[in-house]
């Protein structure tokens, strides 16, 4: 199986998690970058109007994979916009697909309306939506996750806190 680890990242958080994931997998692995840097703003227009903001080309030909591993933040209930834009342009050689975020969690139907817009956009069901909650790190660290969760920056040894659920997402 021939598979890449596709990920956007506003804050380093979800690039932490990719190239995690990219080491476990020993894939190739693609970052997706915005034309014009994302601000407070623009998130909340993104947000707001579901915009696709540009992203720039790539040179790695999709069609030579056949799973795909998606790494986002989630802003507002949604996945960060940058990864929509890129559905959209590369959806037709997206089958094989599973969504994993590390978000601030909290949300019980979040995964789920993950799910459905992942669905909605490449028309078929992805294989698994895994969230990985900075609240649950926060809260081992007994700090406040109503404070800290946008601003906190994840450490490699947080990551130990999510082995199992890391590891069940990339069986
Ligand atoms: C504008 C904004 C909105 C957010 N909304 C949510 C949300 O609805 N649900 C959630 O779980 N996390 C939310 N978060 C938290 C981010 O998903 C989290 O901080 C993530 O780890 C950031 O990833 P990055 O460092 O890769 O950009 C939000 C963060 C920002 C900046």
């Amino acid at each position: 199986m021939n598979t890449i680890v596709v990920y956007y990242s506003f804050t380093n958080n979800n690039e932490q998690l990719a190239k995690l994931l990219q080491e476990k997998l020993k894939c190739e692995i693609l970052k997706i970058e915005t034309v014009r840097r994302r601000t407070a703003l623009s998130i909340f227009l993104d947000v707001l109007f579901q915009r696709k903001p540009a992203i720039r080309p790539h040179e790695m030909a999709m069609e030579r994979y056949d799973r795909f591993i998606f790494v986002a933040p989630v802003w507002a209930g949604r996945m960060a916009s940058p990864l929509r834009t890129f559905l959209y342009e590369e959806k037709n050689f997206i089958v094989r697909y599973s969504f994993i975020t590390l978000c601030g969690g909290g949300q019980d139907n979040q995964r789920w309306r993950l799910e459905k817009e992942l669905t909605a956009i490449l028309e078929t069901p992805p294989e698994n939506v895994t969230e990985l909650w900075i609240k649950e790190v926060l809260e081992s660290k007994n700090m406040d996750p109503t404070k800290f969760t946008t601003a906190y920056r994840v450490e490699s040894k947080d990551f130990e806190r999510f082995a199992d659920k890391i590891n069940a997402f990339i069986k």
